[in-house]
């Protein structure tokens, strides 16, 4: 059976390439899109996922606008320096026609779970604001909820904004804070494997050869993503971070995990740091009564890459 999941983005190029894969694939079903702030602002966020539905002709997919910033302080600076000033790298396809879903997206994911107790897994690829939001509204959440299965996060590795965080988690770091210590099973992907190998141009070269409407898409829209990537260095490259959660559900043995309790830092310094400490490594109790998650540190890629490309072919 599918996997039945609910998307949570903020689109974005890698959250565009990894929408359509799950769109793509026959072992996920997509129960809705629950847009988020992240890479670009809410409302941009949540255009975005209706424009990436109408290419995928998904109509029917639900899409819901999420929180507009962190849970503590400030409006975001948001990554168009990453993907362009309309997320898509300045591509700036046409906007769609179609309404929002007029729920937020905290309370989508709470009806979808009542609706579907103990059947979803929440694929969360921005800033984990809605699923914090989320477990507010409806404290019974995670024992509703199949799995979490989250892009962010830097267990062994630097971070991608400070020395020790990355992006998603550095975005909204209180409310990743809430989401690590729920009550629920927590598949983390970052850095430590998003960031482990980069793709040559000739991958996305690929995708649109395979699927000329959806990878062409991509293909356009990595242009500018891949320009920021290759900055200072001799080779061209790309990363596509958000895809690797959903390629976990599709085939488990492509990644190997390291189980450990996760504390996420809200300190100035330290914001979104996500550090890890392995099963038996410590006895202190700051971090034996954190929760226990599993961090992935092993990814297959050339198996990952053939699976990108074969799902983008169907
Ligand atoms: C993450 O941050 C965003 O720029 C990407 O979409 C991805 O979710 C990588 O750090
Ligand atoms: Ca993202």
């Amino acid at each position: 059976m599918a996997h039945k999941i609910i998307l949570d983005t903020d689109p974005g190029i890698d959250d565009a390439m990894a929408i359509f894969f799950a769109f793509q694939s026959k072992d996920i079903e997509v129960l809705g899109l629950t847009t988020v702030f992240g890479n670009v602002p809410a409302d941009m966020a949540a255009k975005n996922a209706l424009i990436l539905c109408d290419l995928a002709e998904q109509h029917h997919v639900p899409v819901t606008k999420g929180v507009a910033r962190p849970w503590v302080g400030p409006e975001s600076e948001y990554a168009h320096f990453v993907h362009g000033d309309d997320g898509f790298g300045n591509t700036y396809p046409e906007a769609s026609k179609r309404a929002l879903d007029p729920r937020s997206s905290a309370q989508f994911i709470v009806d979808m779970a009542r609706a579907h107790p103990g059947e979803i897994t929440l694929v969360a690829v921005g800033p984990l604001g809605n699923l914090a939001l989320a477990l507010r509204l409806e404290p019974e959440l995670p024992k509703l909820i199949k799995g979490v299965s989250i892009m962010g996060g830097a267990a062994f590795v630097p971070g991608n904004v400070t020395p020790v965080a990355e992006a998603n988690i550095w975005n909204d770091a209180h409310a990743a804070d809430i989401v690590f210590s729920a009550d629920w099973d927590v598949h983390m992907f970052g850095l430590d494997v998003t960031y482990d190998i980069s793709f040559p141009p000739t991958f996305v070269d690929v995708l649109e050869e395979k699927n000329p409407v959806l990878g062409g898409f991509v293909q356009k829209a990595a242009q500018f993503y891949m320009d920021f990537y290759s900055q200072g260095r001799e080779d061209r490259v790309c990363f596509f971070h958000d895809a690797f959660p959903i390629a976990h559900l599709i085939d488990p043995s492509l990644f190997g995990f390291t189980e450990g309790h996760m504390r996420v830092a809200t300190d100035p310094l330290n914001k979104g740091q996500t550090a890890l400490a392995p099963e038996g490594s410590t006895a202190s109790p700051d971090w034996l009564n954190a929760r226990k998650v599993k961090v992935a540190t092993q990814v297959d890629h050339p198996k990952l890459t053939e699976l990108f490309i074969d799902t983008y072919a169907r």
